[in-house]
């Protein structure tokens, strides 16, 4: 084989991690032209040092693009106006970087004139549907190569392999861990993590401090939005990577964004996984905190619904889909009025909301107040509540009252003392 390119140009994923450094030359020698593409979202490598591995390696093109922009302004700040956690506990880092890939990706293959994408993602993952679905929707005419789900290679042949093609064999190969990162959040699997019995060691953790490590006094921090967005930090106006950058720094600090979450694969496999996402725990959260103010109550019930199908949407590899625009059409709208200040204590390991408010919030305290200025008529609830118990009442009426059994033995021993 191994005459130029045989099977067409592709345009590889290339993290400068093993898997993919390894993929260059093996879809070199299937008779593939790879033209290696390294997306910066935030993950501080020295992309210069990839780029030239690349070519090194075999690649005939080695692209770098600085993706953090387009990854914050497309992909999570939708999500996070859309409150999107997935199965409770997973921000999505990954989940929303893999779409952006794939799109530039395409981009780079019609410059290129390419007939295909490739990806280093293994078989048993969520990534490679997150890969393969978004370059479906994209461009349905490339096809997709993934070498690890053919290749046959555990970790050893690959490091073996790599030694013998002169493949300069990553530090990160040594860890017993799998990791990705990107400005949303870090993520680490394997090695003793494989044990959902066994607590996370210490050294898993790079973004964020032990509890024990961290500062004896709390850090106050006041994220601004405007219509859902974060716009200012301290009353202070900052850019989206600025925002993001300093409170993942400054939750770290705080050991706050420590996440150990069990969790369900698309293809149907639980997996142990552990995040740091610092920023991402204390954007969601003051976001969520000045919904909890703005918001009417059932436009609030219902976005948790959205929340709930955006995140799986996403987790699921279904970014770019009919669906995404719909469900952001919603989200959109509920945002026009979430303009305010949240007020948070980082405090060793744990963020919580101290104070939120808001020029258009929903909270009015005269309504609220037990104190002066109550303008709330109290004669007027009970005419309401008779209407709302009607049904259990004319229920309880006609039918009897089907839990006196219950509530004798509830009642039990009772003690009686009269004048
Ligand atoms: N479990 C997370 C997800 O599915 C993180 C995956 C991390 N990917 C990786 N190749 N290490 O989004």
């Amino acid at each position: 084989m191994a005459d130029g390119a045989a099977l067409g140009k592709v345009v590889l994923a290339y993290s400068g991690g093993l898997d993919t450094s390894v993929a260059i030359r093996w879809l070199k020698d299937q008779g593939y032209d790879v033209v290696a593409l390294t997306i910066d979202l935030g993950e501080k490598k020295d992309l210069d040092a990839i780029q030239e591995r690349a070519l090194k390696i075999g690649a005939s093109a080695a692209y770098v693009v600085d993706g953090k922009l387009p990854f914050l302004r497309h992909f999570v700040w939708p999500s996070l106006q859309a409150g999107a956690v997935y199965e409770r506990e997973y921000p999505l880092a990954t989940a929303l970087g893999r779409p952006l890939i794939a799109a530039m990706q395409v981009e780079i293959a019609r410059r290129e004139g390419a007939t295909g994408i490739a990806h280093g993602c293994t078989g048993k993952g969520n990534d490679q549907v997150r890969f393969d679905v978004s370059t479906a929707a994209l461009a349905p005419e490339l096809k997709v190569v993934a070498p690890v789900r053919e290749w046959g290679m555990n970790r050893d042949d690959e490091i073996e392999y790599a030694r013998r093609h002169d493949i300069p064999v990553p530090a990160t190969a040594e860890s017993p861990y799998s990791t990705d990162e990107n400005l949303w959040g870090r993520s680490i699997e394997a090695g003793i993590l494989e044990d959902p019995w066994a607590e996370p060691p210490r050294e898993v953790f790079e973004w964020t401090r032990d509890p024990r490590q961290c500062p004896d006094e709390p850090a106050y921090v006041e994220v601004g939005f405007k219509e859902g967005l974060p716009v200012s930090l301290d009353g202070r106006p900052q850019e989206a990577l600025e925002i993001v950058t300093t409170l993942n720094r400054l939750g770290g600090e705080h050991g706050v964004g420590r996440i150990d979450h069990l969790e369900n694969r698309l293809i149907g496999i639980k997996s142990r996984e552990v995040y740091e996402a610092p920023a991402a725990v204390v954007l969601l959260q003051a976001h969520q905190a000045l919904e909890d103010i703005t918001l009417p109550k059932d436009v609030a019930r219902f976005k948790d619904l959205v929340a709930r199908e955006w995140a799986q949407m996403v987790y699921d590899g279904l970014w770019f889909s009919p669906l995404r625009d719909a469900l952001y059409a919603f989200v959109a709208e509920t945002q026009r009025h979430l303009t305010g200040e949240v007020r948070l204590k980082l405090f060793k390991g744990a963020s919580t909301v101290v104070g939120r408010k808001s020029p258009e919030q929903l909270y009015q305290l005269q309504l609220a107040t037990y104190g002066k200025g109550d303008t709330f008529d109290q004669g007027a609830a009970a005419g309401f509540i008779k209407l709302w118990g009607m049904g259990v009442r004319t229920a309880a009426q006609v039918q009897g009252r089907l839990q006196e059994r219950d509530l004798k033995s509830m009642l039990g021993e009772v003690k009686r003392l009269a004048p």
